[in-house]
């Protein structure tokens, strides 16, 4: 089976905001996020992934309905594990919901969300949004412990948080790498699909590549900031490309 790429788009929301967070429907605002979305799947896009964030950052809530009305390929609705966005996530229907933690001051998610911790109320949430028909995915760290409780919580998916291993280098990188092999073939072995993502770029995208069992990488940060020398659907379509040797 070949990798999938899910393309995630706040960034394009992000820059929208930084002029028009008065007026995000203002006539003249740009970019667009939903246009955003057609060039991504231009590119080969498989998936596109959106963070309607509890401080609407950048995706507003139009953004996420326009998207889903809009563009043709499944859609990941990123969301913090609060009542609010498990309400959106039930009116907006999309194909896959991502429970992601979400702390006001940071500047991107950080840390996996610790399922361990809050297994109640991450149950709880998979439950209403799979009773709504949404496919589930938890953000975590590539832990045991953590991928067990996502396993008991219900999720169909885990996310593999692959920010540590974006920072790492020298004998730390071989730490990581194989932190999330060892995951990667707990997660699959428990039956849950597994993803990954956060900090993946052209350069480390071939360590990722040498992690067994991944059925989907979601990418934004480095796709973005490649967009603005290349464009868009040209920064995703040579993102595809890279993944393309992926051996498992
Ligand atoms: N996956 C999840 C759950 C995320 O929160 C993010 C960041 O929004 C990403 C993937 C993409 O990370 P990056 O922008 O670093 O590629």
């Amino acid at each position: 089976m070949p990798l999938i790429l899910g393309v995630n788009i706040d960034h394009i929301a992000t820059l929208r905001q930084a002029r028009y967070a008065q007026a995000p429907d203002s006539p003249i605002a740009e970019p667009c996020p939903v246009q955003a979305g057609h060039d991504a799947v231009a590119g080969g896009a498989d998936s596109l992934t959106i963070h309607v964030r509890g401080d609407r950052r950048h995706m507003q809530d139009a953004d996420a309905f326009r998207m889903r009305a809009e563009v043709d390929v499944p859609l990941n609705f990123e969301m913090g594990v609060t009542d609010e966005m498990v309400g959106i996530a039930i009116r907006l229907n999309p194909d896959f919901a991502c429970l992601v933690p979400e702390a006001r001051m940071e500047i991107t998610t950080e840390g996996g969300l610790d399922v361990v911790a809050n297994f109640d109320k991450t149950r709880d949430a998979v439950a209403r949004l799979q009773d709504a028909g949404i496919r589930v995915s938890l953000f975590i760290d590539p832990d045991l412990a953590q991928i067990e409780a996502a396993s008991k919580a219900g999720a169909e998916m885990i996310e593999l948080h692959t920010g540590e291993f974006a920072n790492a280098s020298g004998g730390r990188l071989v730490e990581e790498i194989a932190r999330l092999v060892a995951s990667a073939k707990a997660g699959h072995g428990a039956g849950l699909q597994v993803n990954a993502g956060h900090g993946i770029n052209y350069s480390n995208i071939d360590s990722i590549l040498t992690v067994p069992h991944l059925t989907e990488l979601n990418i934004g940060h480095s796709i973005v900031a490649r967009a603005t020398r290349v464009g868009l659907t040209t920064a995703v379509r040579e993102m595809k490309q890279l993944m393309q040797s992926y051996p498992f």
